[in-house]
């Protein structure tokens, strides 16, 4: 379809609210969706529509026949409504009155376009400008907002979102992410009721834990999963954020995002402006897969580090030795990753601290030297060690925080976050503090921990960026006593413009975005991340669940999943293996395990999967996701599949999550795949003595779509290895 940017149409008279005016549509369109404003000069924008496609010739009609929002709702002249943007002027007036002043757009390098409409107070100099950009190849606008102090004096910022979407009443649901440290992304789908739905994070560092910044609008009645009209929203923001959905006494449900300004009140300087992080919009008629699909390839093609590069499969010590890291189990780790295939070996936590060696988890944080007690031949050892192997090597680092058992403490403790006149509030291990990223004297430090490692190590191929505590305390030694406020702000400026500086120099390395597991999945810390730790709880089917919320928004090639040991050592579950390497194949694959405590069947197992997966890293890792029976149905099964983006090869999991006798078992039916191509089915990992009734035959994607596979419930394996668990990968050619 042809592609049509940031049109602005002239528009004929619309009618709206007891006046009459002349229209400035703005189109902003992308290949498969429109969304409509007004910008009239000398009015507030105003949005219109936002849907499928609108042909450019229907946009004027549309403006004129359908009723029209304030596209940005602010405080003060029409008080009683929720609003996107309050203000207190410096004379103490605590409206805004604004009317658009002006639309441009522009074309970027990488061919994204932007359009900004500046809305002018009628009476105060700030000004408020709303942003949308659009990329050619997709289907997701990113829209925010920025405000302009051009007076003389301070204006304080009271509430200020990125954007704001009216939603038309009807039967919409909300599909959102809920959970705390080890249930991570818990979907939870509801109707919008009357009153204010609010999701949001506090945690200062971490914003993924408990709830996410994302959230789905199924339109026509209960979300599913590839029909009906489905808006995603990805707030793409690092800190503290709020997500309202206001459902009032009108036919609308009214959504703001941004960041969260409890606490956070903003005091906007002479001259200054005030950006606002993006709200990735989209919208697909496909339902809440056909969104991830629009999300998933635009945050491949534009938002994660690395997005369409394919990710080294490797071992992470964490859960093998935990703390306890010695040279000679490092050597036998990179040896046994190496034998069965792997690419990568990442050494956790503990490797650290000279005055003060990492051997628990209340001391060293800060102290990035190595413990040469427990690696005496240092990071070059290693590293030779991984050349030795043919594989290669990561670290753990968690920069931004201290113990106060270390050195860096001892001679920096005006680096940490803690309020004047009281005792800071300590983290993990009794003695963990934040450092105070607002302070650039910290930024300095945490980019030079990074930059020293690699520029002495070279070698080393991937940094694990952990970060375990939350501001638990408000207060910076370094802002100002009137610029407290801003502390949960510009920790993050501070946190991004160090990142930038990290990738500036050091575009190439894998950096994984850790935060206590899954503390950081969210698009804004991927731009400069290429994965992130979905959760510490690496138990194979409580993954299902985790993993099935997180990839609502996020690709596989951001979901670290990796195989662990049995009894799981969060759940003390005890999984065979096999399921537990069909559930990391969703994923990104890794282990984290000790691996010479499997046994050789399991060793076997593992390197056969780790070599299939080679096979099919391209389908999961760079491939369009299509989810088919969700785990929170409660139908005994989970099922989804990733299709290539040409639809000749498709990779379909099949999980069955609880064992009944005589158990009914829904058959799944397949989507995305072409109907008209045949479909070479070949199982993975088989553990079964003999091959499956369909292995090695061809189906056209049509019967698989209209029909599905009939997948045993049960394994057919010797007495020894019978188990209740059973799960399946399919590769289609
Ligand atoms: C929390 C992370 O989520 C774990 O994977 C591990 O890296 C530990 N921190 C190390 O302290």
């Amino acid at each position: 379809m042809k592609l049509k940017h940031f049109c602005l149409i002239a528009a004929p008279m619309i009618a709206y609210g007891g006046f009459t005016c002349y229209g400035e549509t703005i189109d902003i369109s992308t290949p498969n969706t429109t969304m409509l404003l007004d910008a009239t000069l000398g009015q507030p924008l105003r949005f219109i529509y936002y849907g499928d496609l609108i042909p450019q010739a229907q946009a004027g009609q549309i403006a004129e026949s359908t009723g029209w929002h304030t596209a940005y709702p602010v405080y003060g002249m029409s008080a009683s409504r929720e609003t996107a943007m309050s203000v207190t002027h410096p004379d103490g007036n605590m409206t805004l009155d604004l009317a658009v002043t002006g639309t441009e757009s522009s074309v970027r390098k990488d061919g994204s376009k932007v359009t900004t409409v500046t809305m002018s107070d009628k009476v105060y100099p700030f000004d408020v400008r709303i942003n949308y950009l659009t990329y050619p190849d997709n289907d997701v606008i990113e829209t925010w907002a920025e405000a302009v102090n051009r007076g003389k004096k301070p204006v304080e910022l009271r509430e200020f979102s990125s954007a704001y979407l009216p939603v038309r009443r009807g039967d919409v649901y909300l599909t959102s992410f809920t959970g705390s440290w080890g249930n991570e992304a818990i979907m939870v789908e509801e109707p919008l009721k009357p009153g204010v739905k609010i999701i949001k994070n506090k945690d200062g560092v971490r914003n993924s834990h408990t709830a996410h910044s994302e959230v789905m609008l199924s339109l026509d009645g209960m979300p599913r999963e590839n029909e009906g009209r489905t808006i995603g929203a990805a707030l793409c923001y690092s800190g503290n954020y709020e997500l309202k959905i206001d459902t009032d006494d009108s036919d609308w449900h009214h959504f703001f995002a941004g960041i969260n300004e409890d606490n956070s009140a903003y005091t906007l300087g002479k001259g200054e402006t005030f950006v606002t992080p993006a709200l990735a919009l989209t919208y697909s008629p496909d339902g809440k897969s056909g969104v991830s699909r629009n999300i998933h390839r635009w945050g491949r093609d534009h938002k994660i580090a690395h997005g369409n590069d394919l990710r080294k499969i490797l071992l992470n010590s964490w859960e093998g030795v935990y703390l306890d890291i010695k040279e000679d189990e490092m050597a036998q780790m990179m040896a046994d990753i190496s034998s069965m295939g792997g690419e990568l070996f990442v050494m956790d936590d503990g490797w650290f601290g000279a005055k003060y060696p990492r051997t628990r988890d209340n001391s060293s944080l800060g102290d990035w030297t190595v413990d040469t007690g427990k690696l005496p031949n240092g990071i070059n050892g290693l590293l030779d060690m991984a050349d030795r192997n043919g594989i290669r090597f990561g670290i753990w680092i968690e920069p931004e925080m201290t113990n106060t058992i270390s050195e860096l403490y001892e001679q920096h403790p005006e680096y940490i976050i803690r309020p004047t006149n009281r005792e800071p509030v300590l983290g993990r291990g009794g003695t963990q503090a934040v450092l105070d990223m607002s302070n650039p004297k910290v930024q300095d430090l945490v980019f030079s921990v990074v930059d020293t490692l690699l520029t002495r190590y070279p070698r080393i191929d991937y940094i694990k960026w952990d970060a375990n505590a939350p501001i638990m305390n408000h207060g910076s030694q370094y802002l100002t006593a009137d610029r407290q406020s801003h502390l949960m702000i510009e920790y993050h400026r501070g946190f991004a413009k160090t990142l930038e500086r990290i990738r500036a120099k050091y575009p190439d390395v894998t950096i994984q975005a850790c935060a206590s597991g899954g503390g950081r999945a969210n698009y804004g810390v991927l731009p400069w991340f290429d994965e992130f730790w979905v959760s510490d709880n690496t138990d194979a089917l409580q993954r299902v669940y985790m993993q099935w919320g997180t990839s609502h928004f996020f690709p596989a090639v951001t979901m670290a999943s990796h195989i662990s040991a049995a009894p799981n050592h969060q759940t003390n579950r005890v999984i065979p293996m096999k399921y537990r390497i069909d559930v990391a194949m969703s994923g990104r694959l890794g282990m984290e395990i000790q691996p010479k405590n499997m046994t050789q069947e399991e060793t076997d197992l593992c390197r056969n999967a780790i070599s299939e997966y080679k096979t099919i890293r391209p389908v999961v890792q760079q491939g369009d996701i299509y989810r088919l029976l969700s785990p929170y149905d409660g139908k005994g099964v989970a099922s989804m599949m990733y299709v290539s983006p040409d639809k000749d090869k498709a990779v379909f999991y099949w999980w069955k999550l609880e064992t009944f006798v005589n158990q009914h078992l829904p058959r799944i039916r397949m989507a995305g795949l072409d109907p008209d191509r045949m479909y070479t089915v070949r199982e993975l990992n088989r553990i079964d003595r003999k091959p499956l009734s369909f292995e090695g035959k061809s189906f056209s994607g049509r019967y698989l779509m209209s029909n599905g596979l009939e997948i045993p419930y049960t394994h057919n394996t010797d007495h020894r290895n019978r188990s209740a668990w059973s799960s399946r990968v399919l590769y289609l050619e």
